[in-house]
């Protein structure tokens, strides 16, 4: 049993022994089932990191975001997240909560809604936030995302799958959140728009104040813009370090796996320089 984690100030996020547990009762011709999509994680971030999670396909970290951002609740265990542990508060205890908490989904044609102009879907969060100075806020984390006024009246399906994601963006920083999650955000897109929007990603978490939960399967991902990480597999947190630390130095098996699964183009331009030197 370890022990309690204690969330400090300086903790955007504690997970403490969290367990998410799904049942499924027994149904004619079925036996009832369990999946433990979490068991027993505990990790802390730290504000104003850029902190990764990833593992395979199935490890649990849509989960551990649905929890984070108060969508689901643990079987076990506690979450705290800017020092307000949220595990057992009822929805309007959450409220302030979801408006310092923004999040970035892996297809932005189903999280942007297709009869809405670009403009009213940036907009949305700030007016159910009540904010003033709107028109103004939108234009200017469009312009952030590298967007101008032009498609403030298109719609989403005039986009690109890059583009649109860029308008997700824009539309998940517009209300200041503290708190930026991004699960798979890059997975669906092209190599060239994925660079871009990881680029996008980068500069933003190094030019505004939240910290980035970034999600994804892929560990080259991961290293472009985070600086620390936690590896999932089946529910549990089998390493957790600096980025550069766990590259570097994969302690656990699973990491290494991971590692050796990633077609990087790190490793392919280092061997291209030691094949050129002289
Ligand atoms: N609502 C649910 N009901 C039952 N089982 C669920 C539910 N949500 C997730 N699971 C199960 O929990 C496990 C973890 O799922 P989760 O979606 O968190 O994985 P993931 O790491 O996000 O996978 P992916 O990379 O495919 O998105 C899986 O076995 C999944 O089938
Ligand atoms: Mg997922």
């Amino acid at each position: 049993m370890s022990s309690p984690v204690v969330p400090a100030p300086g903790d955007a996020v504690v997970l403490d022994d969290v367990s998410r547990v799904f049942r499924r009762r027994a149904a004619p011709f079925r036996a009832p089932s369990e999946t433990r999509a979490l068991d027993h994680v505990s990790l802390t971030v730290p504000r104003r990191s850029r902190f990764g999670i990833v593992g395979e396909s199935g490890s649990g970290k849509t989960t551990l975001v649905r929890l984070v951002a108060a969508l689901d609740r643990p079987t076990d265990g506690t979450v705290t997240v800017d020092g307000t542990d949220i595990t057992a508060l009822p929805e309007s205890g959450l409220r302030p909560l979801r408006r310092r908490l923004q999040l970035v989904f892996q297809d932005p044609m189903g999280s942007l809604d297709p009869r809405m102009r670009i403009g009213d879907i940036v907009a949305e969060p700030l007016h159910a936030q009540g904010a003033s100075g709107v028109d103004g806020r939108v234009r200017e984390v469009l312009a952030e995302v590298g967007l101008d006024d032009g498609v403030l009246r298109r719609y989403p399906h005039q986009f690109s799958g890059g583009q649109r994601q860029r308008i997700s963006i824009a539309r998940a920083i517009a209300p200041r959140p503290s708190i930026l999650l991004a699960d798979e955000a890059v997975s669906a897109l092209d190599v060239s728009s994925r660079g871009q929007v990881l680029e996008l990603l980068d500069r933003l978490a190094a030019t505004e104040d939240f910290t980035l939960i970034f999600v994804s399967h892929d560990l080259s991902v991961i290293r472009r813009v985070c600086d620390r990480v936690a590896v999932l597999r089946q529910g549990q947190v089998v390493e957790t370090g600096t980025t550069a630390q766990v590259y570097a130095d994969p302690q656990h098996p699973y990491t290494r796996e991971l590692l050796a699964a990633v077609p990087t183009l790190d490793r392919g331009l280092a061997a291209a320089r030691r094949r050129h030197q002289p």
